[in-house]
Order: structure tokens, then sequence, then C-alpha cells
């Protein structure tokens, strides 16, 4: 089989990709190592920055977002018993974020995709890459069980954490920076509507704990757990009593409980790879980098990256121009970077930590106390959970 551009991995940024590319009039293939229920149904992300929202509807994915999303004018930050509003539109001049599911993003841009193309591959594992550094780069796949062959001008690696792509760049040619958190996140999706109308991040002696939501009816919760924690260990009731305890305040207010419907654990790290560009391979979202889920960075990076990616595409095949394809790797690295820092300082500032002192605790509330009576100190956090805008 041959193509344009190969993308490996039909995650968000994957698929993305894919759409905007095909819009573009530019050939592509994208392999995908699951079936399409799988990818339909991982339960991650639900913050979408604006920029998020605005790729979507410029590429006409967003017609079910529209009416389903929810848009959010800020968030609410709970430490120390009280509650503190943040007013995105005041703080950021107008900009909102919306809440709508990852999995409802996939199962649009997969359910176009299958409409009018491009070609999209499900149980199709990428397990080589050759040629990155030639013209003529070649992934190697696995289909129907059969090993077959992409032959490309161009190799995206949009393979998640778990991926491979990365791993062809040699250990010469790039630079890992890391950090691991002591401590996960539990979630679980319920069937009861949201106790409040914004997220709301709250810090507490026992604690972080998030309240998010899918729907006027479904609500996703996050707490923090030890590293190691299995699901088993937390029974339906103890998640409840867990989260009342930490989002509790001196004040008139209750959550709501009902059936929990699916509960996971998930680490938090800290990941960058450098750089995004090897050859004529470009890797993109998770593939490149990871950040810990406090401030829901991850999918809109993917989203940005392949923003970047696209146009950068664009401008070789429609103008010969490759000046953006060669910058792709330094402008996303930017956007990447401050991501990271704030993901990093949302997650220090709202976990306990589990070697952490009393003076470690009073730090926190420091920082807390500060966005919360500062107008600067909030609109800087307002700016970054909002989303930066898109280097180009
Ligand atoms: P993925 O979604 O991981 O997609 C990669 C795809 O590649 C997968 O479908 C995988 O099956 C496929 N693949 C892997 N290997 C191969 C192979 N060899 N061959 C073919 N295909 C392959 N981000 C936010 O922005 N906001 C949030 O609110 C938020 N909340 C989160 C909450 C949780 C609990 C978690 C875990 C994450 C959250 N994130 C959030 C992060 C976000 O989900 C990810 O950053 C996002 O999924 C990245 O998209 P991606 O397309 O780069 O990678
Ligand atoms: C969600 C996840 C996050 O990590 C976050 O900061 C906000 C919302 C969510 O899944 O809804």
């Amino acid at each position: 089989m041959r193509t344009t551009v190969g993308i490996i991995g039909g995650g968000p940024a994957g698929l993305l990709l894919a759409r905007l590319l095909h819009r573009a009039g530019i050939d592509c293939v994208v392999l995908e190592s699951r079936t399409r229920t799988y990818v339909e149904h991982r339960q991650r992300a639900g913050m979408l920055e604006q920029g998020t929202v605005d790729a979507l509807r410029e590429c006409g994915a967003a017609e079910r977002l529209e009416v389903e999303g929810l848009v959010h004018h800020g968030i609410e930050l709970r430490f120390d018993r009280e509650r503190h509003h943040l007013d995105f539109p005041a703080l950021t001049g107008g900009r909102t974020v919306t809440i709508y599911a990852q999995t409802e993003i996939v199962k649009d841009l997969v359910a176009l995709q299958l409409a009018d193309g491009p070609p999209l591959f499900f149980e199709a594992e990428a397990n080589g890459i050759g040629g990155a550094l030639t013209e003529a780069p070649v992934v190697h796949f696995v289909h129907d069980g059969y090993q077959e062959e992409l032959s490309c001008e161009w190799v995206v690696g949009c393979d998640g954490f778990h991926g491979i792509s990365r791993h062809v760049v040699p250990a010469s040619a790039r630079r890992v920076y890391e950090h691991d958190f002591p401590y996960s996140w539990l979630g679980v999706l319920a069937d009861v509507p949201p106790s409040c109308e914004e997220l709301i991040y709250a810090r507490g002696e026992r604690g972080f704990a998030l309240h998010s939501m899918r729907s006027p009816s479904v609500s996703r919760l996050y707490l923090q757990v030890p590293n190691g924690t299995a699901p088993v260990d937390w029974p339906d009731d103890r998640v409840w009593d867990e989260l009342a305890a930490r989002f509790a305040i001196d004040a008139d207010w209750t959550l709501e409980r009902g059936p929990i419907t699916a509960k996971s654990v998930t680490g938090m790290r800290s990941y960058v790879h450098e750089p995004m560009r090897h050859g004529r391979l470009l890797l993109a979202g998770d593939a490149a980098h990871i950040v810990p889920p406090t401030g829901a960075k991850g999918l809109n990076l993917a989203v940005s990256d392949v923003r970047v990616l696209a146009r950068a595409l664009i401008a070789f095949y429609d103008k010969n121009d490759p000046q953006l394809l060669d910058r792709y790797s330094e402008l996303c690295l930017e956007r990447v970077w401050q991501a990271t820092r704030f993901s990093y300082d949302m997650t220090r500032m709202l976990h306990a930590q589990p070697d952490g002192d009393a003076f470690d605790h009073r730090m926190q509330l420091a920082r807390l106390r500060r966005i919360a009576a500062s107008r600067p100190a909030a609109a800087e956090l307002a700016a970054h959970y909002t989303g930066l805008p898109l280097a180009l």
C-alpha cells in the first residue's frame, strides 16, 4: 500500500490530523492497533480549550459538540473548607472552555472518516518504521494476521505513550525529560447529575479531588490515591465517602451519589521527548509528551500539535515550502513546555505530598490563597487553563 502521509494511531491526534489533511487534498492512511469499539469507549479527557473546539469546528467535526458540549465560564478551587470561583471570561478577555468527552470526539472523527475517507484500518498494529532518514519511509504493520507495508513520504507517530514511533529515534538523536509523581488518580464515571455547575478542584488534608462531568446526567470524578492502588480496593461507598470528605466546605453543599459505571487508576507523569521530528518521522500528541492530568492539557496539546503539523504539511505540498516542517518541533515544544510547567504546578499545588510536612502544606496554601486574592495570579492560571494561543 502507498500513501503520502502514513499516520500511526487512531486516537484524537491521528484522527484529527487525517481529517485536516484530507480536507486539504493530501492523501493519508491511519493505522490503529485496537478495535473501533475499544477506541470509542476508552474513558479519558473531557475538558477542551477554545482552540481545540475551534479546530474541530474548522474541520466540520463539531456538529454534535455544538449541541451537547457544555460551555464553562470558570472553575472552582476548594481549600481550607472554602470555595473560590475563577471567572475565565473576566480574567482572560472572554475565553471559555467546553466539556465534551474524548470518547465523543473520537466517535465523531471516526464516523466522518469512515463516511468519506481517508482510509482508517482498525486492528492494524504498526511493528516497525524503516527509512525515517530517507524520502521514502515505510511503516510495517500486521493486519488480519498478515505482515504488510505502507510506503509513505512522511510518517506521523500519533500512537500515544505506549506506541512504537518515538523508539525509532536513536538515543544519540533524542533527549528525554521526565518526572514521576508519587500518587495516582482513581477516576470514576457515575450516573448522577453533577453536584456543581463548574469543575471543582479541591485540595484537602486527605488529598486532591476533582469533580467534573460528561453531561447533565453523568458525573466524572477523580480522587488522589497512592501509587499501586487497584480499583477493587475502592468499593463504591468508599469512593463516595472519600469524595464527600475531600469536597466538604463550611457551607450548604451536598455531593449527590449514584451508581458508578466505570472505575480506573491512572499514574501521573511528566515526559517530554525532544525533538519531535527525526528525518521524515514526525511525532504528535502523547507519543511525544505526557503531562499529569491536573489542568487537562494532554488532549489539548495533542490537538495543537496536529494543527501545527497540518499547516506545515499543507505549506509543503501546496507551496513547496518546507520551513514550517523544519520548525515543527521547535514550534510545538514551546507550547509543550508551557503546558508541562502549568500541569506540574497545578499538580504540586493541589495534591497532598505523601512525604510532605507541615511546611509543604503551608506552601500549597500560600499559593492557593494568592490565586484567590490576586487578580493577576488568577489571570495567569486562567490564561494557561483556557489555553495559550497557537504559535502560528
Ligand atoms: P492516544 O489517545 O493515546 O491515541 C494513540 C492511539 O494509538 C491509540 O488509539 C492506540 O491504540 C494507538 N496505537 C498505539 N500503538 C500503536 C501501534 N503500534 N500501531 C497502531 N496504533 C497504535 N487531556 C486533556 O486535554 N483534558 C482532559 O480533561 C484530560 N483528562 C484525562 C484524564 C485521564 C484519566 C487520562 C488518562 C488522560 C487525560 N487526558 C486529558 C490526556 C488525554 O487523554 C491524552 O493526552 C490524549 O488521549 C492524547 O491523544 P493521542 O491521540 O496523542 O494519544
Ligand atoms: C477532566 C480531567 C482533568 O484532568 C481535568 O483537569 C479536568 C477535567 C475530565 O476528565 O473531565
